[in-house]
């Protein structure tokens, strides 16, 4: 157990029997069994549509974690993770089938904790039956997940739903990167360290590239990818949340407030990308049949259950830049797509060049250092840096070597958990601080809007990219027209 203390709960899983209560939730909370992080006392409920008894949830929650965790179940810690679990038939769309809960919660002993596994369209409802069936206190929390909207408006209705029966401070609106250990390993760099806290704006940095490229394609998602897009899916949360911790100012602490209002501060300082710059600040793709670790795949239009006309996007790249005093000058390149060359999260510093070269001999220019976060698959930091060559020459000779900390080398006896596992403890926990605030939120949403709404006035089709590679040559040239290149 960990060092504090925290209360128990009775974390309510709404959609128990779907996707993602079987293969994120019940496969983080079993992990998290495992390391001993449950408080003794927690309860978890699930609770679904479909007639049940607990036993035969507790068999369905028992095949979910042999098909879903990658590993053999520990006897001794099933034995001690199911004995938590109990079931209860509850249509969500019923406000009288609420008060079933009020025999399952204990407020004196245990903070209720509300997980929506479920599709928005449910919130209003489930919200209403829990303020109705009077099951809610103040202390209970609710917790959601991405798409918490599809634009401002849509995101606005969500949260004002449930802002009907939650205040804001109950309310933790889950991205999982946030979660990430080395998304949060970007606060202990930039803020523990003074090398990093003194170099970190317009006169030492030339620009910064965010990229995250996924081999995955839409894999049998399409109805909710196609309406969606990598703008939405990807960019409005996951990129933007790597942006803002990377751009924001040093928080005065760690609570949640200071960190919330820094990284909103960020995303009102982002300039607009509208129907007037959009050309020139946006690309836009979408995969075509290609090649993935020499095996063929198929393009976006031909997935499964494709509508062959779609202008979805399935790759975006940007060029963000934000109007404050620490980053004039400085752009941001952020890209992401499906179908990618690789799996690859990671973020590029890139210093400015040094005025004067004494060194021309080894080099007529030399190459700038690059600071390159990687935050996965291999976790870790790296730092390009100029060494001299040993010898005894008349000529100092340079080399381009990297001081190198990878997480799996330097911290062999720490495991690195997963982000949901994280988000998930921080929850039950109750410690906002990696939870998205609603302003938070809506502000991402207007900045998204403003490109989506340009691209919409424009009706042009995405630019296709074969599978397999980085993305249309537009990508390339979005950097080149600026004299720059992406990483790698
Ligand atoms: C999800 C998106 O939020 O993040 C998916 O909906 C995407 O489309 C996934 O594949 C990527 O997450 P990760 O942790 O694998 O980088």
């Amino acid at each position: 157990m960990s060092s504090k203390t925290y209360n128990p709960c009775d974390l309510v899983i709404y959609g128990a029997l779907g996707d993602l209560s079987r293969r994120k939730l019940l496969t983080c909370l079993y992990r998290l069994e495992l390391s001993n992080f449950i408080e003794p006392d927690t309860c978890i409920i699930g609770i679904d549509r479909m007639e049940l008894e607990s036993s035969e949830f507790i068999e369905i929650a028992h095949k979910s974690l042999q098909e879903f965790l990658n590993t053999d179940l520990d006897e001794a810690v099933w034995k001690r993770f199911s004995s938590r679990l109990s079931y209860l038939q509850i249509d969500l769309t019923r406000m009288e089938q609420y008060s079933k809960l009020l025999a399952f919660v204990d407020h004196s002993k245990r903070v209720m904790v509300n997980y929506f596994a479920v599709s928005p369209v449910l919130f209003k409802s489930i919200c209403q039956g829990l303020d109705q069936s009077g099951v809610l206190s103040r202390t209970s929390r609710m917790v959601m997940e991405k798409p918490i909207g599809h634009d401002l408006k849509s995101s606005r209705e969500i949260n004002d739903e449930v802002a009907k029966a939650f205040n804001e401070d109950q309310v933790f609106r889950i991205d999982h990167y946030l979660g990430k250990e080395t998304v949060l390993n970007l606060l202990a760099l930039r803020f523990a360290n003074s090398i990093f806290t003194t170099n970190w704006d317009h006169n030492t940095i030339d620009h910064v590239q965010i990229t995250v490229a996924e081999e995955v394609g839409i894999e049998g998602r399409w109805e909710y990818f196609d309406h969606t897009g990598q703008l939405r899916d990807m960019l409005q949360n996951h990129l933007l949340q790597i942006l803002t911790f990377v751009a924001m100012e040093p928080p005065a602490t760690l609570e949640a407030q200071s960190i919330h209002s820094e990284k909103i501060k960020v995303l009102k300082a982002l300039r607009p990308i509208t129907a007037k710059n959009v050309k020139e600040k946006t690309v836009r793709g979408q995969y075509t049949a290609g090649y993935m670790k020499g095996k063929p795949v198929p393009g976006y239009l031909e997935e499964e259950g494709a509508n062959t006309k779609s202008i979805t996007e399935s790759f975006v790249a940007l060029r963000v830049d934000i109007d404050n005093w620490r980053w004039a000058g400085v752009p941001f390149y952020l890209r992401t797509g499906k179908r990618m060359n690789g799996k690859r999260t990671e973020i590029v510093i890139n210093f400015k060049r040094l005025p004067h070269n004494i060194f021309r001999d080894s080099y007529r220019e030399l190459p700038p250092n690059k600071l390159i976060i990687h935050l996965q698959p291999n976790e870790g930091v790296e730092i390009q840096v100029l060494n001299k060559i040993p010898g005894i020459d008349e000529n100092i000779k340079l080399q381009k070597t990297k001081l190198d900390l990878s997480f799996s080398e330097t911290f062999k006896n720490s495991r690195i958990f997963g982000g949901y596992e994280k988000l998930v403890l921080e929850a039950m926990r109750g410690n906002p601080t990696l939870f998205l605030s609603r302003e938070e939120i809506e502000q991402a949403w207007t900045w998204i809007d403003s490109i989506q709404n340009a691209w919409t006035h424009l009706l042009e089709s995405p630019i296709s990219y074969p599978a397999g590679t980085w993305g249309p040559i537009a990508s390339d040239s979005l950097l080149a027209q600026d004299g720059r290149a992406w990483e790698g």
